[in-house]
């Protein structure tokens, strides 16, 4: 049986942390989209043109290294300004969140624009600095250079981006259940997703 659960928010809402243990909780398989636009993105920072690269992307670039860096992320939120890209990525995505045994899909537009049937839909938030701090220390630990101010504007210039375009924007779907983290644990804002869904499922 297909069931899908549809997670957007912006970017280091937690969105990624809430979706793996849905994920894990209900059995379901899990597709971060964020990984589309930022392998996407990768490659335009080789010196690939952005639609010939959503074109061509295979599973496989998924795996690539450094997708997680500051650089691929902003080129990421770049190329899916383009609606070509969006509309190469759109397939690939529907095909996942239909596939029998459930399935989880975290982006900006998942409840929106490709699942907007999806049967449990989130909307994960949590304000600009609690965001910038997380992704900060994340950096950090991973050994990143970048201090916490630079952190903070990049979120800022990739969320004002993200909502601004004309495509496909971060917006919350109107049935969506919207989780704010700002002051929660990530156990509190798993249990709460998971109550959502819970409740979702009847
Ligand atoms: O979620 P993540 O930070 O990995 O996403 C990187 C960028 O990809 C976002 O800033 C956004 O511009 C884009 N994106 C999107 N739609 C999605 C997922 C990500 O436009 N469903």
């Amino acid at each position: 049986m297909a069931f899908t659960i549809a997670i957007d928010g912006p970017a280091a809402a937690g969105k990624g942390t809430i979706s793996k243990a849905v994920a894990a909780h209900f059995g379901f398989a899990h597709l971060d989209t964020g990984l589309l636009y930022r392998a996407v993105g990768a490659k335009t920072l080789a010196g690939v043109e952005a639609i010939a690269a959503a074109k061509a992307l295979v599973a496989e670039d998924l795996e690539a290294e450094d997708l997680r860096t500051p650089e691929v992320a902003q080129a990421a939120s770049k190329v899916a300004v383009i609606p070509e890209v969006r509309s190469a990525l759109v397939d690939f995505q529907k095909a996942f969140a239909r596939r029998a045994g459930g399935a989880v899909l975290d982006g900006r537009d998942i409840g929106t624009v490709i699942c907007p049937d999806a049967e449990a839909k989130l909307f994960v938030t949590a304000s600009a600095e609690v965001r910038a701090e997380r992704r900060f220390k994340e950096l950090q630990g991973k050994g990143g250079d970048q201090g916490y101010e630079e952190v903070l504007a990049d979120v800022k210039e990739r969320d004002k981006r993200d909502r601004e375009r004309a495509t496909a924007p971060l917006k919350p779907a109107a049935d969506a259940v919207q989780i704010d983290t700002s002051e929660m644990s990530i156990e509190a804002a798993v249990q709460a997703a998971i109550a959502a869904i819970e409740a979702r499922r009847g």
